[in-house]
């Protein structure tokens, strides 16, 4: 028998990394590995990085460093490099920390249990080719695991917009849907283990256009099959670009009552004119009119976006514009970002605004966005939700779960995780609601 060892991941970055890394611990799981939350007792380390914005890159280093200590006392201690900084700076890597055993990009994550081997006969493996061959059909289905009501689930990958400040169509590569019957399957699987809530991910997942049956389909069309699984209560789906919102995915907010009314739709900027410096294809009145069709579609629905504050050639009016549209929109969630300069992206070589500029755009525009959110969320008091219970809360009898628009809810009640109870909500924290059963 083989013995058991430990591998230890830190993810970094978007939900995409969460789900890759539970995918690279299965592949693992499948080479006698057992995850570990402590790296000091770990066999092999995982970094799954990130590299959407600045100093990723120095993170990686820094947190190496915290690692030399394991290595020196453990010289069979094995570190690998996963996720975007890899497939950006993979061979820069290798050179800089000799400490680093082996690099993987995010589309060879199935060869990681050959690479490990090769980093164990003392080779130091960089594996960041975008194969032909598809890793999800390579990587072990998927085992049973502890109980978790919800899971996220791969169905699209990479991007072709081409933002000009974004990485991911570098680092992710072109854009690739999965196959109808795999995602079925996969889901199946994963609802038969007591998943209730899925939500779909992809960099461009709106883009989806996957092998089905009778020729490709759309998002629109794998969310009304995957709301006929029994069990299967609620269906999520992120990130979306406003160009891919079709007709019939506005329709399926509408008339899929498992579809929850919730949707992540960034916009980057108010302005027209940096939307086309961001090479976006799109303007800011085109994106407030898909606005008010999906609100139409599902009223209720609550929106979240990304915003980027002090982009190459950003003035006061086009940072005006940005404040203006939030207005006109209102967001129930947000997540702003000063714009960062990616190597090898078109933006990077135009002249960047001022940082202290773009920090007191980012405080104003953060202070509007959190003001939103929180007008949001106490309109929710007095209201009749949906909670599935996640996990006990921290006080006696109490219970965590999330309502069908994505917010906390503790709740005092008997029922068990992964129950979806009606809740009548009572009150609002600042990052929380609290309710009652009906
Ligand atoms: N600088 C700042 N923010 C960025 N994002 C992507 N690239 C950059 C960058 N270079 C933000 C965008 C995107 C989110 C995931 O990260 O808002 O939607
Ligand atoms: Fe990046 Fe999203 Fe633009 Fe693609 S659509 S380039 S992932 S910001």
């Amino acid at each position: 028998m083989t013995q058991t060892r430990k591998l230890f991941i830190k993810t970094y970055g978007c939900q995409m990394n969460v789900y890759d890394s539970e995918r690279m611990a299965e592949a693992m799981g499948a080479e006698g590995y057992v995850t570990t939350d402590r790296p000091e007792e770990a066999d092999l380390i995982l970094l799954n990085t990130c590299h959407i914005r600045e100093k990723a890159a120095e993170k990686v280093y820094s947190e190496l460093g915290r690692f030399k200590p394991l290595k020196a006392a453990r010289p069979d201690l094995k570190i690998g490099i996963a996720g975007c900084v890899a497939q950006a700076e993979g061979e820069e890597i290798m050179r800089r920390a000799p400490i680093v055993d082996l690099v993987v990009g995010p589309q060879s994550y199935h060869r990681l249990p050959r690479l490990t081997r090769a980093a164990e006969r003392g080779e130091r493996p960089v594996d960041t080719d975008f194969p032909a061959e598809d890793k999800f059909d390579h990587l072990p289905e998927r085992p049973a695991r502890t109980i978790r009501p919800t899971a996220f689930l791969t169905v699209q990958e990479g991007c072709d917009k081409f933002c000009s400040f974004c990485v991911v169509p570098y680092t992710r590569g072109a854009e690739v849907s999965r196959p109808v019957d795999r995602i079925l399957r996969e889901a199946q699987a994963l609802v038969d283990k007591g998943v209730r809530e899925i939500t779909l991910l992809g960099q461009n997942v709106n883009a989806y256009h996957g092998a089905g049956p009778d020729g490709d389909w759309t998002l629109a069309r794998l969310v009304r099959e995957l709301a006929q699984i029994d069990g299967l209560e609620r269906i999520r789906y992120t990130t979306s670009h406003p160009n891919d919102m079709s007709d019939d995915l506005i329709a399926a907010h509408g008339e899929v009552d498992k579809l929850m009314p919730y949707l992540h739709l960034p916009v980057q900027s108010g302005s027209d004119r940096i939307l086309k410096a961001m090479n976006r294809k799109h303007t800011a009145e085109g994106y407030v009119r898909l606005i008010e069709r999906i609100r139409a579609a599902r009223p209720d629905i609550v929106l979240s976006g990304d915003f980027i504050v002090g982009f190459p050639g950003e003035t006061d009016a086009d940072f005006q514009a940005t404040m203006d549209l939030v207005r006109t929109v209102r967001y129930g969630q947000a997540y702003s970002f000063k714009y960062s300069a990616r190597p090898g992206t078109p933006a990077a070589e135009r002249d960047p605004v001022a940082p202290e500029v773009a920090d007191a755009r980012l405080q104003q525009l953060q202070a509007l966005l959190s003001e939103q959110q929180r007008e949001t969320q106490d309109s929710m008091v007095g209201r009749e939700v949906s909670v599935l219970f996640e996990k006990p809360g921290r006080l006696p009898g109490q219970m965590v779960g999330k309502s069908d628009h994505l917010y906390a809810v503790h709740v005092v009640t008997d029922a068990a995780v992964g129950e979806i109870r009606r809740v009548r909500i009572t009150a609002s924290a600042p990052h929380s609601l609290a309710g009652e059963l009906i």
